[in-house]
């Protein structure tokens, strides 16, 4: 039996609503200071831990306790994967790195996607953990798969069926919300915020009936990369993320966990997972660098763009800043949608998240984080959305494309660019196009690059190369 069972999942997330403070730091010389109008993140300190351990747990570790029976799971997911195991040993040799065979609760052995699921994307022969998967596909409704597995739960036996229940209730409830316009856009905060519905905020019990109003929009992000969040002191693309780290990171356990005490387990690894994020470092350029021309785009690059993006070498610097949309322009679903609504704020402050003593805190916001661009060449397409195919159309918005096809089969990466390669269309041919007349897909905004000439954008282009 084969099982188009990959999709939906967990995760995290990204909310808003606005601050109310825009705390403006004067008597500082006017080249360095934040532009106007946008808003320093505080830091907030995190607690250290053993990256290996982190890493050990996050490809073999048991965050999700439910999943696939093995038997079945390796029938649907191991046949021709051709991805890589990672090196793992017993259970998973073999196994594709984006899934991780668990035993569950009951002793059962089943298989399950794990965070590299969308934090890993293969390049060339091998895979980079930490990029965001921006190959991945939503574009397909799930339902139909999900009804096929809830059948396949009735012919298991019954330790299998306790172990899969989680999973597949999980699976079958959100798979309805969770459909794209294109591929390679993820659902991620969309998928918590329906995980939320069904979970009791205090006790994170199953609800079979959404305790909160669902929006009908699926607002699509692309997936920041991990080696970025050691100079940022929030999570997210609005930068709401706030407080203790590791809550916000476990918050793929929300697709299967039974109740709090299971929360508080899985969280004493997530010290560790912190602490193999905060290790990885970006991948660097692959190919020949003219030194010359991006020696001439650093200067630019500190000029036009350091302000909000910080500087890198010797003289690095992150300034943690929060644009407002008024500046950055970018398309505001995100933003005005999946989280914003008061309901969900509510669901949070009275959840588990906000217990004990290291509480995560979210602090809506209606704009995006500057990010940090490190390993920038590589984490296209561009903007929050994910709406801008490469480097070169970024930095002169007037060339964007309207409606973009890159291949999913066989993705070509454009160096020089740098970026996906693409061909334009005049409308949206298939799922492989990126439409951005569609809300949450405009790829407006961020007309910083607009003013340097050809020259001088080649320059800016070349020294992000070095990042
Ligand atoms: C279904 C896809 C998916 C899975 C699975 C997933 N994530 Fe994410 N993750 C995302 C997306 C999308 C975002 C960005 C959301 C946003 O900012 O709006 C994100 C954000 C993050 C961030 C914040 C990065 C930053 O710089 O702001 C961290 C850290 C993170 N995830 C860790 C994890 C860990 C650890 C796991 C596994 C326990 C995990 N994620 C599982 C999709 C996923
Ligand atoms: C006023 C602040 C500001 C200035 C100035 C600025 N940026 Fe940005 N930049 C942002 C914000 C905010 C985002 C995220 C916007 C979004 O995702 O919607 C961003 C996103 C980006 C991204 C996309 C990152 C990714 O992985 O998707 C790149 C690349 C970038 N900026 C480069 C530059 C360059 C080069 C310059 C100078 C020519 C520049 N920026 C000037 C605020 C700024």
């Amino acid at each position: 039996m084969n099982f188009p069972l990959k999709k939906w999942l967990f995760i995290i997330s990204a909310f808003s609503l606005f601050i109310a403070c825009a705390s403006r730091i004067s008597n500082i010389p006017a080249e360095y200071a934040s532009p106007a109008g946008t808003v320093p993140i505080p830091a907030h300190k995190q607690f250290p831990g053993n990256a290996e351990k982190g890493f050990t747990y996050l490809t073999e570790g048991d965050y999700l306790k439910s999943g696939i029976p093995v038997n079945l799971f390796k029938q649907a997911f191991l046949a021709g994967s051709g991805k890589p195991d990672l090196g793992r040993q017993g259970d998973n040799k073999g196994v594709p790195y984006d899934f991780t065979v668990i035993t569950a609760p009951n002793g059962a052995k089943v298989g399950a996607p794990n965070c590299m699921f969308c934090h890993a994307q293969t390049w060339g022969d091998s895979v980079i953990i930490g990029l965001g998967n921006s190959l991945s596909d939503y574009s397909l409704p799930q339902q139909a798969a999900m009804a096929m597995a809830e059948t396949a739960l009735k012919l298991m036996n019954e330790k299998d069926r306790a172990a899969a229940t989680n999973f597949i209730r999980a699976g079958k409830t959100t798979a309805p919300y969770l459909t794209t316009a294109s591929k390679g856009v993820n659902i991620a905060d969309r998928l918590t915020a329906v995980l939320a519905a069904h979970r009791d905020p205090k006790s994170f019990v199953w609800r079979n009936e959404p305790g909160l109003a669902l929006s009908k929009e699926v607002i699509p992000t692309d997936v920041p990369a991990w080696w970025l969040l050691k100079k940022k002191n929030a999570m997210f693309y609005s930068g709401f993320g706030r407080g203790d780290f590791p809550r916000f990171l476990m918050a793929a356990n929300l697709l299967t966990v039974t109740d709090t005490a299971e929360a508080a387990e899985v969280l004493t690894h997530f010290d560790d997972v912190l602490a193999y994020i905060y290790s990885i470092k970006p991948p660097k350029y692959p190919k020949p660098i003219d030194q010359d021309l991006a020696s001439k785009g650093k200067p630019l690059f500190d000029k036009n763009c350091a302000k909000c993006h910080g500087k890198y070498g010797a003289d690095e610097n992150y300034p943690n800043l929060l644009v407002p949309l008024e500046i950055i322009k970018t398309d505001s679903a995100l933003v005005e949608s999946n989280f914003s609504s008061p309901q969900f704020l509510d669901w949070f402050r009275q959840s588990w998240f906000r217990t004990g003593e290291r509480k995560a805190d979210l602090v809506p916001f209606k704009g995006y984080i500057a990010p940090p661009l490190d390993g920038v060449w590589i984490t296209a397409p561009y903007l929050h959305n994910g709406s801008v195919p490469n480097l070169e159309t970024l930095l002169n918005s007037k060339t964007r494309p309207v409606y973009w096809e890159r291949s999913f089969d066989k993705p070509e990466y454009d160096y020089e660019k740098v970026g996906w390669i693409y061909k334009e269309h005049e409308k949206q041919i298939n799922k492989s196009t990126y439409n951005t007349t569609l809300r949450g897909y405009n790829n407006h905004g961020h007309t910083f690059g607009d003013k340097l000439n050809d020259i001088e954008r080649k320059a800016v282009i070349e020294y992000l190369k070095t990042l």
